[in-house]
């Protein structure tokens, strides 16, 4: 299955169990939003679970892109992308989770085929924060899925305040041969949709306090499931990075994980490009600006003679229809080019400044400090130019 058709297949599901689809997915949050990027497909929502009513009503369903960076240093295994898609449904104090459970196992068995025997989920064990979530427990061991109860696992939260609450999660078997063991101690299983009982809110003294209303928010990574129905192990094996396993090898000789990462930062530069970020020094811009130079340091590694010059547009392309931005390709290749541009000669500058004996053995702070003020060298490259 196709990834454009999963998609199709769960709006429909869910338009057709009175959902009403969100459009517009863009990564950056709304204004007044304290983060950069938009983490999850809940995040927008985020008004609406604690209570604001939602103009297209109670019952939502959504495809929402997302950046996350608290993920860099997974990036290169066969799971983890920068630049994500994450299905959503959202049950705005109507619905309950066994419902959501429900239907989601009957997508995933009924409506994607998968065999229930390569499904797993896991509850809630309750502890001092909530009680145990017997109805979720109920729910898989009336259709049979094996349980595992975990507590930190099974408790989800946007960040240290704000709405959370106890999660149910559904996962894939990925292994060779029948299934064996359970989700936290064989990571053969491969998490596949999140499905939250959002119905507490953190405050900032660190307590709990109920939202005025019960929510479910579900999330389920796009590219991961995709690739997993093509029955491929990795989200760089899946149809979406078809094109880039066709044309990146051939051009820069790299090893498997390394061109994994830049093949995802790539990519995800032209989605955050294509979302109208800049490179800048600061906020989002300054994320572009690593996800470039990430990918330069790792070309630049194997032969400096590597360069974004050669990036076909056909994965420019390819990456802004997929997620249907108008920029210009020719538009994203020239600010590709100009902070290639830009990194080169600070590089060059980094170099030489660190040459001098002053810089030689340990640095201190204040060195840190002084470099980056008066030359305007940043402390990763600062430190990758002195491991190189
Ligand atoms: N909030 C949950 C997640 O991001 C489900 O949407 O996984």
């Amino acid at each position: 299955m196709k990834t454009e058709q999963l998609v199709r297949t769960f709006v429909e599901y869910f338009e057709e169990r009175g959902h009403q689809r969100i459009v517009g997915s863009t990564l950056l949050p709304p204004p007044g939003d304290s983060v950069l990027f938009t983490t999850s497909g809940m995040h927008p929502l985020t008004p609406y679970l604690e209570g604001r009513p939602h103009p297209l009503g109670r019952r939502l369903v959504n495809v929402q892109r997302c950046l996350r960076t608290t993920d860099l240093d997974e990036i290169g295994d066969a799971t983890h992308l920068t630049v994500f898609e994450m299905l959503g449904t959202w049950s705005l104090g109507d619905y309950e989770g066994p419902r959501s459970l429900d239907w989601g196992y009957g997508l995933l068995t009924e409506g994607l085929g998968i065999d229930r025997r390569l499904l797993h989920a896991t509850v809630y064990a309750g502890d001092g924060r909530s009680e145990r979530d017997t109805a979720s427990l109920q729910l898989w061991q009336d259709r049979g899925v094996p349980v595992e109860l975990t507590v930190d696992d099974n408790w989800w939260s946007n960040g240290p305040v704000g709405p959370c609450g106890p999660d149910s999660e559904i996962f894939l078997w990925n292994g060779d041969g029948p299934p064996r063991s359970t989700p936290t101690q064989d990571d053969r299983w491969v998490e596949v949709w999140n499905h939250v009982m959002m119905r507490h809110r953190r405050l900032g003294d660190g307590s709990l306090v109920p939202l005025p209303q019960r929510n479910v928010d579900t999330g389920l990574g796009l590219e991961r499931l995709a690739s997993l129905l093509q029955g491929k192990s990795s989200v760089f094996e899946g149809d979406l990075f078809e094109p880039w396993r066709r044309l990146v090898p051939p051009l820069w000789r790299l090893e498997e994980s390394s061109r994994r990462l830049v093949c995802d930062h790539l990519r995800s530069a032209v989605v955050v490009l294509g979302d109208g970020v800049r490179p800048a020094h600061t906020g989002r811009g300054y994320v572009l600006r690593r996800l470039v130079r990430r990918v330069l340091t790792v070309l630049w590694r194997e032969d400096p003679s590597y360069g974004l010059d050669d990036l076909p547009d056909e994965l420019i392309r390819h990456t802004l229809d997929h997620f249907r931005q108008d920029m210009p390709p020719a538009g994203v290749r020239r600010l590709l080019l100009d902070e290639e541009r830009r990194f080169r000669l600070l590089m060059e500058r980094g170099r030489q400044v660190l040459a001098r004996p002053r810089f030689r053995g340990r640095l201190t702070e204040e060195d840190f400090r002084y470099l980056h003020d008066t030359h305007g060298l940043p402390r990763d490259l600062i430190t990758s130019l002195s491991q190189g």
